[in-house]
């Protein structure tokens, strides 16, 4: 019988609810504890969710013997402190994107992970998605020719009154780490290798890119271009275009069907996920730490910290700081 994965949440925020539901539907997986800062939060939270343990305090949950892993669901700057405070009580970590907020942080987060001899992965679920998977396999089986480029959008409109955190430089706010992130990753997966060069112009203002467009060459000559923005609507798609076709992946980042172009032709393939996407990167996670992994071969820490340098390197460009980054 397979070892049951014993999970804890780490903040009791919105994005927290998709995944305790997902939990749901994950066999070899139990989620047995959240731990929010606030008494009062916590407790809504595992009353909604059916969760038979709260720790008041990340340190708590820490220290307990009764979780193996944790799902660090803070804002982006909290990600290294609370995924630290459980590598190093040798809990295995899964991390909201983006894993950190910069290079020298996820650096620091695997050399932690290694320490501790303890599994560690960014939570980009885009990765671990059917569709995507069928997107990846119909572009490298030649069907729309030789791939060239990529493009992906993920661009939504918000205000500082919806969302703070978004609009604000010390919780490292702006696009491009939120959901540009999604984008760089969509040309990773399909582009595979670091680009040779890469250009970018954003709409910074109040310290947060409120729109930023990256364009990247590779070494082979095939091109991305890559959008977000927190105040620009625009569909979240993904594209891979070939040299006899293209393939169009809507909503890319929580992709459940791609469609396949050729000429005037049109195969819509649909590939859903288990549940609302978050399954799949939850039973990568607990294969991987029931395998003795501290490492996923499908988003492996290597893969985070590249695009990390990549985000690095565009908001040198575009002339974005954060309080963390000396
Ligand atoms: N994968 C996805 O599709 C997806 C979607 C949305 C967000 N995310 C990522 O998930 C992370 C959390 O986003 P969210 O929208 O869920 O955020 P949120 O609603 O603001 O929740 C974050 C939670 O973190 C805890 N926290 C700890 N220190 C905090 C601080 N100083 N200020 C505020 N909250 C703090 C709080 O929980 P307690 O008070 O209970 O401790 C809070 O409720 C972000 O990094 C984001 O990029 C991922």
């Amino acid at each position: 019988m397979e070892k049951i994965i014993r999970w804890g949440i780490v903040g009791a925020g919105n994005i927290a609810n998709k995944f305790a539901e997902a939990m749901n539907h994950v066999s070899g997986a139990e989620l047995v504890a959240v731990a929010s800062r606030s008494e009062e939060t916590g407790k809504a939270f595992a009353e909604k969710h059916h969760i038979g343990k709260l720790f008041v305090g990340y340190e708590e949950m820490a220290k307990s013997d009764m979780i193996d892993a944790v799902y660090i669901a803070t804002p982006h700057p909290f990600h290294k402190p609370c995924a630290e405070l459980f590598l190093n009580a040798k809990k295995h970590v899964l991390c909201e994107k983006p894993v950190c907020v910069n290079e020298k942080q996820a650096v620091a987060l695997l050399t932690c992970a290694e320490e501790n001899g303890v599994f560690l992965m960014e939570a980009m679920w885009t990765r671990f998605l059917p569709a995507i998977h069928e997107a990846v396999r119909v572009a490298n089986s030649g069907e729309i020719g030789e791939i060239r480029s990529v493009s992906a959008d993920f661009c939504y409109s918000s205000t500082p009154q919806e969302e703070a955190k978004i609009f604000d430089n010390a919780m490292a706010g702006g696009s491009l780490l939120d959901v540009g992130v999604y984008g760089l990753n969509f040309a990773a997966i399909v582009l595979g290798e670091h680009p040779e060069s890469m250009v970018a112009v954003s709409d910074v203002a109040d310290g947060v890119d409120c729109q930023t467009n990256v364009l990247l060459k590779y070494a082979n000559g095939t091109t991305a271009h890559i959008s977000s923005a927190i105040n620009v609507q625009k569909p979240a798609t993904g594209y891979i275009y070939g040299t006899k076709g293209y393939i169009e992946v809507p909503d890319f980042f929580g992709a459940q069907e791609l469609i396949v172009h050729k000429g005037t032709e049109e195969n819509r393939i649909r590939k859903p996920s288990i549940g609302e996407g978050f399954e799949e990167e939850i039973i990568e996670s607990c294969q991987c730490i029931r395998a003795g992994k501290t490492q996923s071969d499908s988003m492996p820490m290597a893969e985070s910290i590249r695009i990390m340098k990549q985000m690095d390197d565009i908001r040198k460009m575009i002339h974005l700081t954060y309080p963390f980054d000396a």
